[in-house]
């Protein structure tokens, strides 16, 4: 059996507010029924959780103008604030929210998340990411974001801090004795006390502690400095990677980091990405592939657009028919990704790079009625070990219903994903096997 995860890529945002099957945009942009929607038709469907990407700007790198962005309505919503009432539908699924470590004060994550995860009875996880636009980090005072791997020794100080302030309360502190009148044991509740580098926080939580007491962590990280942070704190991992090989070959890294860090490689969920491609038979399935790639062939802009954002640098000033100016040093985002096109781009030019990008985010090409599907999952899976998929597709009651009503019971036909939740925490389903 695997596990199963929905990656909302746009948070709580819009998802192709002008496209076919994107509904009745104008009245629902920000209502929160799609996502509770989504949510109660993956507690149907018996995934594991679903994940909410966040950020906070309007992307401007790109020809240094927000024109571009605004036209494809790339906004966000706090996903915070929707936790609750996606917990409120559902009683099982795992709800996860980003937060960027570097702009979170220690001391208001741990209560928000503690909060959260009592309104949820024990649901809630958090996605930790460093963020990467200077903008991002302008919106928070900062003149300039800081260097990729200064940010990931902040965030792992960060954890230790939000970490510290959940533990403040030991077991058996709270006693609610109604006798002797004594609602808390002072001796059991303490100050964390927390004097580091970069963060000081005096604690304790004056909250009480919640059903998990450790919300769930998800991280993201591709480079060495990333795959570090997942290892050493992340209970799952999300991971883009190209092909069984390279799924493997991730697994097998975040397995030896986590040993080098005294942690049991089983104690972290690792989940690829996957855009299935599910149509009523295989042929229709292949035929709106082809349709898809079709749309999306020489679509240069786009592909411009998100390499200005994942890097923090204008690709609308380079020469489409020459080669990518060496960018060493000189980029500080998403680096992972972009290290790993600029090492496929050697000796092309930037056009024929783009071109040869690997399409999307999928980790395997799952094309296929949904029986097939199911299968090249399987095989995926067996080939390349990791411990699931993460649904990486617009948020469209098309694909909801495609995902969770189609794949998902073929998946459970097969015996590949859970027949039902065990009571208890997000935890308890997402380590019960
Ligand atoms: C599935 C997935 C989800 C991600 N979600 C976010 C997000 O919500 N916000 C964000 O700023 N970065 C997000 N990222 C980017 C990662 O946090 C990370 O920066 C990126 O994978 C590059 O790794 P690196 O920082 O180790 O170079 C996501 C990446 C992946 C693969």
């Amino acid at each position: 059996m695997f596990h199963m995860g929905w990656f909302l890529g746009f948070g709580f945002g819009s998802y192709g507010w002008n496209q076919q099957w994107s509904g009745n945009a104008a009245a629902d942009l920000a209502n929160p029924q799609l996502f509770v929607d989504l949510a109660t038709s993956l507690e149907r469907a018996g995934f594991d959780y679903m994940m909410l990407e966040d950020s906070s700007v309007i992307p401007d790198t790109f020809r240094g103008t927000m024109e571009e962005s605004l036209r494809a309505g790339i906004v966000r919503m706090d996903p915070m604030p929707l936790i609750p009432l996606l917990a409120a539908a559902t009683q099982h699924l795992g709800l996860v929210a980003t937060a960027a470590t570097t702009f979170y004060p220690p001391f208001l994550a741990a209560r928000l998340l503690t909060t959260l995860d009592h309104l949820s009875h024990g649901r809630v996880g958090v996605n930790l990411v460093t963020a990467s636009p200077d903008a991002a980090a302008q919106n928070y005072g900062l003149a300039k974001h800081y260097e990729h791997d200064l940010r990931y020794r902040m965030a792992d100080e960060w954890v230790q801090a939000v970490t510290a302030l959940w533990d403040t309360w030991e077991p058996g502190a709270l006693t609610l004795d109604e006798e002797s009148g004594m609602f808390a044991d002072h001796t059991k509740v303490h100050r964390a006390d927390f004097d580091g580098e970069f963060y000081k926080t005096r604690g304790p939580l004056n909250t009480v502690p919640s059903p998990q007491g450790h919300p769930i962590i998800c991280q993201a990280g591709g480079s060495p400095a990333g795959m570090d942070f997942g290892a050493k704190h992340a209970d799952t991992i999300l991971a883009s990677v190209a092909g069984a090989d390279g799924m493997k070959r991730y697994r097998d890294d975040i397995s030896r980091r986590m040993i080098g860090f005294g942690r049991d490689p089983k104690d972290v969920k690792v989940l690829f990405l996957v855009e299935p491609v599910l149509a009523d038979t295989d042929a229709d399935a292949i035929e709106k592939k082809r349709r898809m790639d079709a749309a999306n062939q020489g679509n240069i802009e786009a592909s411009l657009m998100r390499m200005s954002y994942i890097s923090g640098l204008d690709w609308s000033k380079f020469a489409l028919n020459e080669e990518i100016p060496d960018l060493t040093g000189k980029h500080n985002g998403h680096q992972s990704v972009v290290d790993d096109f600029l090492a496929a781009s050697a000796g092309k030019t930037l056009r024929e790079a783009l071109a040869s990008q690997r399409r999307g985010t999928s980790s395997v090409q799952l094309v296929g009625s949904p029986d097939t599907v199911a299968g090249q999952m399987d095989e995926a899976m067996q080939e390349a070990g990791g411990d699931g998929f993460l649904v990486a597709l617009p948020v469209t009651r098309k694909n909801i219903t495609e995902v969770c009503d189609g794949l998902a019971p073929a998946l459970r036909r097969r015996g590949l994903i859970r027949e039902e939740y065990l009571p208890g925490t997000f935890r308890d389903n997402l380590f019960a096997f």
